[in-house]
C-alpha cells in the first residue's frame, strides 16, 4: 500500500471485540480524509447487538452469521466466505480485527487470500500453548503472521511479537481500546435492581463460558461456588451467563436454587462494568474481564490454567487458579477470610494503557505515527 489507507474496515463479530473496537470506530468516524466501514460478522447476535447499541455504532454489513449451537467449522466457512463477497463490493485499503476469535482468523485469513493488508488490534498476547485457550491462541498466531499492522496493547506484548521476527516498524504499543471503553462506562450512582439485591452484601460476579472449560471443569466451578456461598451468608453470587445453551444447562443443574445466586441474562456493558466497579471480588475464565479488573482494583481468581494477560497478575490483581473444584472452593475462601491477602490483590493498578489506544491507533494510520 502506498501511503496511508483512505478505507478502513473494521471487522469484529462477538461480545469482547465488540467492546474493544466501538472506540476505534467512534475515533476513526471523527478523522478527516478517511472512510471508516464497519462489518460485523454477527458470530454472536444479541449479545453483539447490546454493544453495539450501548457504543451507537451502526454496521455497514452485517454477514449474521450466527446459528445456535455454532461449530468452528461453521463460523470459519461462513465468515470466510462472507467476507470474500463484502471485500469485493467495498475494497478497502486496510482491514482491522481484533484479539483472536474465528471471526478474527476467518477474516484475517479472507484479507490474505485478496491481498489486502490487515491490522491487528490486540496483537501479541500469548500462552505458546497452542491448546489454551482455544481456539484461541492458534487464532492470536495465524493472524500475526498475517499482520502488516500490530496494535500491541503492552510491551510485553510487543516483545512476543518481536521476538517471533515480526519488523519492529510494523509493531506499535498502543494500550488496550478495553480501558477506552472502561473510561466511558462506569459512573458513580449507578442504579439497577439486582445490585439492590446484593446491598449489605459481598457482591462477587461470576463469569464462566470458554470452551475449554465446557462439561466437567464447568461443574467444579459451579459446585465450588455453591459450597462457598452455603457456608458464607454475607456472600452473593451475580452470574450474568453467556447465551451459550450449553454454558446455561451446566449452570443450571448445580446453581438453580441456591438462594444467594442470581443466574442473570448477559449484562449491557455500562451495566456490567458497573456491576464489576461495584463488587467485592470476580471469578471468571473471560479474557476481558482480565483487563478490566486491575483497572477497578478488583481481585479475580482466573478459571483457567494459563493466561495471555500476565500483566494482571505481575499487577497483583489477578490468581490463576484453574478448575478443580477443592482448589476453587479454597482460593475463593481464602480472599473472604484473609484481609491481607484481599488487600494484596485489590490495590487498583492498570497495565494495559491510559485510556487513549483509539486515538493512537487512529493516529497511525492517518498520520503514520502516534501523536499522543
Ligand atoms: C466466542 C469466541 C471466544 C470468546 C467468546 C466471547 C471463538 C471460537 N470463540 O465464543 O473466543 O471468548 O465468543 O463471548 O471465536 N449465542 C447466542 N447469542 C449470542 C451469542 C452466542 O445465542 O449473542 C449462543 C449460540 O447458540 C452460539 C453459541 O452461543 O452458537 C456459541 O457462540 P460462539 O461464538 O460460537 O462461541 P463462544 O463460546 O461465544
Ligand atoms: N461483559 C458484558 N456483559 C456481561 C458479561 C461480560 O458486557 O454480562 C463484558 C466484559 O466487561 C468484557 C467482555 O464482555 O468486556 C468479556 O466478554 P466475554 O467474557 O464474553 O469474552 P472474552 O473476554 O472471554 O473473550
Amino acid at each position: 500500500m502506498n501511503g496511508n489507507p483512505k478505507k478502513i474496515m473494521l471487522v469484529f463479530g462477538t461480545r469482547p471485540e465488540a467492546i474493544k473496537m466501538c472506540p476505534l470506530v467512534n475515533e476513526l468516524k471523527t478523522r478527516r480524509g478517511v472512510e471508516t466501514v464497519v462489518c460485523v460478522t454477527g458470530q454472536h447476535r444479541e449479545m453483539l447487538r447490546q454493544v453495539l447499541d450501548a457504543f451507537r455504532v451502526e454496521p455497514d454489513y452485517d454477514l449474521a452469521v450466527m446459528k445456535p449451537g455454532q461449530t468452528l467449522f461453521d463460523v470459519t466457512e461462513r465468515v470466510l466466505e462472507g467476507m470474500k463477497a463484502v471485500l469485493a463490493e467495498a475494497k478497502p485499503d486496510v482491514v482491522l480485527v481484533h484479539g483472536d476469535t474465528t471471526t478474527t482468523f476467518a477474516s484475517a485469513l479472507a484479507c490474505f487470500y485478496l491481498g489486502i493488508p490487515v491490522g491487528h488490534v490486540e496483537a501479541g498476547l500469548r500462552t505458546y500453548n497452542i491448546r489454551a485457550p482455544y481456539p484461541e491462541e492458534f487464532n492470536r498466531q495465524a493472524v500475526g503472521s498475517i499482520a502488516s499492522y500490530n496494535f500491541a496493547p503492552t510491551a510485553l506484548a510487543r516483545d512476543n511479537l518481536l521476538r517471533e521476527g515480526k519488523p519492529p516498524q510494523s509493531i506499535w504499543v498502543t494500550g488496550n481500546t478495553a480501558i477506552d471503553a472502561l473510561g466511558t462506562t462506569v459512573v458513580s450512582g449507578f442504579e439497577h435492581p439486582e445490585l439492590t439485591w446484593a446491598e449489605g452484601s459481598r457482591l462477587v460476579i461470576l463469569t464462566a463460558h470458554r470452551r475449554e472449560n465446557w462439561g466437567e471443569p464447568l461443574h467444579h466451578i459451579f459446585r465450588a461456588v455453591r459450597r462457598v456461598v452455603e457456608e458464607f451468608d454475607d456472600v452473593k453470587v451475580i452470574y450474568p451467563i453467556h447465551l451459550n445453551p450449553l454454558v446455561r444447562q451446566a449452570a443450571a443443574e448445580d446453581l438453580m436454587g441456591c438462594e444467594r445466586v442470581r443466574l442473570i441474562e448477559p449484562l449491557d456493558v455500562v451495566a456490567f462494568h458497573n456491576f464489576l466497579a461495584r463488587s467485592y471480588m470476580i471469578l471468571t475464565d473471560s479474557g476481558g474481564i482480565q483487563e478490566e479488573a486491575p483497572s477497578l482494583g478488583k481481585p479475580v481468581l482466573v478459571l483457567r490454567d494459563v493466561t495471555e494477560r500476565p500483566e494482571g497478575v505481575k499487577a497483583g490483581t489477578l490468581r490463576v487458579i484453574g478448575t478443580n473444584e477443592d482448589v476453587i472452593y479454597q482460593e475463593f475462601k481464602a480472599l473472604l477470610t484473609d484481609e491481607e491477602r484481599y488487600n494484596a490483590m485489590s490495590t487498583a493498578q492498570n497495565p494495559y494503557g491510559d485510556g487513549l489506544a483509539s486515538c493512537r491507533i487512529a493516529d497511525i494510520l492517518t498520520k503514520g505515527r502516534a501523536t499522543v
